[in-house]
């Protein structure tokens, strides 16, 4: 079994482990990037509190990821996350893209938008993005959808970015060390978002957080961190014993004050229960896990139609969009964890620095309840 998690000290203060001293981490939590709702204010707020922060910067162009970074610099000294999805540039035929828009076209029509049609571009061009976190020096630069060669790995390590790739089982991790990735974060299928799978994608393997946590430590020798589910120290404290170096925290910083979500969507979080959410691949074409509503339940009705991410994505967003502008929840994309309902004890609307004071002494109490049972053993 491997024991990489025990507790460090530098300079006189005590680190929990050793990726949380290595970036001067109050507590060892990562303040998860999520595109559609991280900001450059959540993760600099994130950091200056002690976690490491991060944004979700699949979506965007070049000039914009520039654009975040600086605005992060200029708001903190700490280190933060930028993580890109790894994909390919997209090139559907006119039937699948034709086939979606059928399904589309009546949700458009209820929004007052014309029928849609196939973008210039479905998503922006990865190595564009990779130049430009490389050229940022980025300090922490994490992936998702897809696997680095080792020569892009190399290249982000010289200009000083550290790598974390996703894993949803055990070979994607695998695949991540062997590209040279510092770190991997170990997806459960409780998380919300977009399931990182790559590896045998089509069976869409769901393992949970419990599961694939020690089996990632067990198979890797690199610090793996905990996502999905986790909604507070208690949450936290169980991923350590696990054998993470931390916990990576998406659905519990969505109610943010700093966050960009749309106010229907804070509403349902804080109304949904354990059952609220679904993996579907419907609304984007690659499987995520948010709260059900009427737009999954549309698009799911005719999976025929479906195109593959970022086809379906692309072709989506623009009914999505109006349902923003409208703060209209039942037709957006209302990405969410298994642990949702936990929010309803927290103050809402609550800034980031708050949030992870709280979750700071909610995971020392766990951590000394924890001890506490070893020794009456
Ligand atoms: C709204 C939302 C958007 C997300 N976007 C991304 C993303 O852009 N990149 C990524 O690697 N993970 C993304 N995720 C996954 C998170 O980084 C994190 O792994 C997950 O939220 C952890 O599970 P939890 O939501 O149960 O805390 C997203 C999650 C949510 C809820």
């Amino acid at each position: 079994m491997n024991t990489s998690t025990s507790t460090s000290t530098r300079a006189g203060r005590h680190y929990a482990t050793a990726f949380a001293e290595r970036f001067d981490l109050r507590l060892p939590l990562v303040q998860a990037p999520m595109v559609g709702a991280t900001t450059a204010a959540l993760a600099a707020a994130s950091s200056n509190a002690g976690a490491l922060g991060s944004i979700g910067a699949g979506a965007m162009t070049p000039e914009k990821i520039a654009a975040e970074v600086a605005s992060i610099r200029a708001a903190t000294s700490r280190a933060f996350g930028v993580n890109l999805f790894v994909l390919e540039p997209a090139a559907p035929d006119d039937a699948t893209v034709s086939r979606a828009l059928d399904a589309i076209d009546p949700l458009r029509a209820e929004f007052g938008l014309p029928p849609g049609h196939a973008p210039e571009r479905y998503a922006p061009v990865f190595r564009d993005q990779l130049e430009q976190v490389i050229a940022l020096r980025v300090p922490v630069v994490s992936f998702t959808f897809g696997v680095l060669d080792a020569a892009d790995v190399t290249r982000l390590k010289a200009a000083g970015s550290y790598v974390i790739g996703t894993a949803t089982h055990v070979a994607e991790g695998v695949a991540w060390r062997d590209a040279g990735a510092d770190a991997v974060c170990a997806q459960g299928a409780e998380a919300g978002g977009h399931r990182g799978t790559v590896i045998d994608a089509e069976r869409n393997p769901l393992v949970g957080t419990m599961a694939l946590v020690p089996q990632l430590v067990d198979a890797l020798g690199i610090p793996v961190l905990a996502a999905g589910g986790i909604m507070d120290g208690r949450g936290i404290a169980a991923a350590l014993a696990l054998g993470a170096q931390a916990a990576q925290l998406g659905t519990v910083f969505l109610p943010c004050a700093e966050s960009a979500i749309a106010q229907d969507w804070r509403k349902r979080l804080l109304a949904s229960s354990d059952t609220a959410t679904s993996v579907t691949r419907a609304i984007t074409g690659r499987y995520a896990r948010g709260i059900r509503n009427t737009l999954m339940d549309r698009l799911e009705a005719e999976p025929a139609r479906v195109a593959p991410y970022p086809v379906q994505n692309a072709l989506t967003q623009e009914l999505r969009q109006a349902a923003a502008r409208a703060d209209r929840g039942d037709y957006l994309s209302l990405w969410s964890g298994q642990g949702a309902a936990l929010l309803r004890g927290r103050p809402a609307g609550c800034g980031a620095a708050e949030l992870i004071d709280a979750l700071d002494a909610e995971w020392r109490a766990a951590s000394k309840r924890i001890a506490g049972c070893a020794a009456v053993e």
